[in-house]
């Protein structure tokens, strides 16, 4: 008997902006364990952007642990992206998120797009998306550690709306996730070569 998959609540994103030919419809869901594999390989692909401008520890830093992934799915805190409805496709993007209720801020741990479907504005309708739910559930801010100088990072975020963060802002109770993150990036040798900063969003 053929085995049916169950079925998944997508929601559909048509094209935002319409200048651009290359964004098409996407539809973005909740990762389950079953997912990870896929995780891994977006992971691996989107590192590969930072080969190019010669971050290559960054480039070839190991994707998050499977047991971390698995977890974070069974707790829905990962989305993933895909272009085909019927989810039947590989997903080509994904986006996880750490929330801390008490503080109503939702840290944003890392969004990573396959390299051969980047700057489609997927990476941006999956924050979209982050951030209408996290509205709906009463969060107030989004914070996320990033290197302040990569196009597609810093200046990527700020392009969204996210502003950096300084060393006396750091202190506020919100902020002790994205501030505890920043310190251990500052002692990790694969990435603290280049300028890391905290940056946030109010909702
Ligand atoms: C950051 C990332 C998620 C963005 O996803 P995306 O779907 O490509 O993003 P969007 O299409 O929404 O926006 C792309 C923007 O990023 C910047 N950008 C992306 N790639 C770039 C490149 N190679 N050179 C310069 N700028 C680039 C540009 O501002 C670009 O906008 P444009 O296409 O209008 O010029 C994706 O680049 C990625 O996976 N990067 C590697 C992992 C990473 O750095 N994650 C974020 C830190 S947690």
């Amino acid at each position: 008997m053929a085995e049916t998959k169950p079925s998944r609540k997508v929601v559909e994103y048509p094209p935002k902006h319409k200048d651009k030919s290359a964004h098409q419809t996407i539809y973005i869901y909740w990762a389950v364990p079953e997912d990870v594999p896929h995780l891994i390989e977006i992971e691996r692909s989107a590192s590969e952007l930072f080969r190019h401008i010669g971050m290559d520890s960054v480039a070839y830093d190991e994707p998050p642990s499977e047991i971390h992934l698995i977890k974070d799915s069974i707790s829905n805190r990962i989305l993933l992206a895909s272009e085909d409805p019927s989810l039947e496709s590989s997903p080509v993007a994904y986006l996880s998120m750490e929330l801390d209720e008490d503080h109503k801020t939702v840290y944003l741990a890392q969004v990573s797009v396959d390299y051969r479907y980047a700057r489609k504005g997927i990476g941006e309708r999956l924050i979209d998306h982050l951030e209408a739910y996290a509205h709906r559930k009463g969060y107030e801010t989004i914070v996320l550690t990033t290197f302040k100088d990569v196009p597609w990072n810093g200046p990527y975020y700020q392009r969204l709306g996210f502003y950096e963060l300084d060393a006396e802002q750091l202190k506020r109770p919100e902020h002790g996730t994205v501030s505890d993150h920043l310190d251990a990036e500052k002692e990790n040798d694969r990435i603290n070569k280049w300028s890391r900063v905290a940056m946030r969003k109010d909702l």
